[in-house]
């Protein structure tokens, strides 16, 4: 292992996967946010690739082209904001759209090497807090902490359903239910890197809980560790 490698290394990740809608994002931030860690969301990065293609008319299940387009993109995080190219996209890579282009670019292994750099990129000290579905299976395999956060399909689709409509938005509960379902199938069955629970990563299910539980659950157990 190359002297730089070695000293990654020793940054503390933790590493947090899980399905759509179930906290994981909010957990990650607030964790991250409590430690003074670096935090990744590494859904956006997917969502952003399904919205870059859009933008150059480039079909979310051509592979190759899609590897390349991800190899290319300038992406800026920067104070709660996301740049594509300078141009700001932090909402337009919300909607329920992209989310659902990102599952489908996201199936693609071209894709998801291109985006490999990136990740690591965010590991810096004092350590880092990521989010994902891939994060302690194949991007930080060597993860201090994993966690599998989820919560039943139905507990997730009241969640969504609320959020929408504590926003003002239109939500149907049926149409949530079943497009968090197709998502939970596209993100789990898939061959490259699918959603599944690491053998070492704790099981946090938060269809109970709510989110300081969550976090407070996620801080007990890396303080268990140090
Ligand atoms: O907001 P939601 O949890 O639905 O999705 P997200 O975390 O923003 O991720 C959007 C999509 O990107 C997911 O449905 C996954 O298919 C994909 N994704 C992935 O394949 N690997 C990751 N590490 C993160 C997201």
């Amino acid at each position: 292992m190359s002297a730089e490698l070695n000293s990654l290394a020793t940054i503390p990740v933790i590493a947090i996967d899980g399905p759509s809608a179930s906290g994981k994002g909010t957990v990650a931030q607030l964790v991250a946010d409590k430690l003074g860690f670096h935090y990744l969301d590494s859904g956006a990065l997917y969502r952003i690739v399904a919205l870059a293609a859009q933008q150059q008319k480039i079909n979310w299940d051509s592979a190759e082209a899609l590897g390349t387009l991800a190899k290319t993109l300038n992406i800026r995080f920067k104070e709660g904001e996301i740049y594509l190219n300078d141009a700001r996209i932090t909402e337009l890579v919300r909607t329920e759209e992209i989310g659902r282009g990102a599952s489908e670019v996201a199936i693609h292994p071209q894709v998801r090497a291109a985006l490999l750099d990136l990740q690591h990129s965010f590991r810096q000290l004092p350590g880092l807090v990521a989010d994902g579905r891939d994060m302690a299976s194949v991007v930080f395999s060597d993860a201090k902490l994993k966690i599998f956060l989820t919560a039943s399909v139905e507990a997730r689709a009241e969640r969504r359903y609320k959020q929408l409509k504590n926003k003002g938005l239109n939500a149907d509960y049926d149409k949530i239910l079943t497009d968090l379902q197709q998502r939970d199938c596209r993100d789990s069955a898939r061959s490259a890197s699918p959603l599944i629970q690491s053998l070492n990563a704790l099981l946090l299910d938060t269809s109970q809980r709510d989110i300081q539980q969550a976090v407070g659950f996620v801080l007990n157990a890396y303080k268990k560790l140090s």
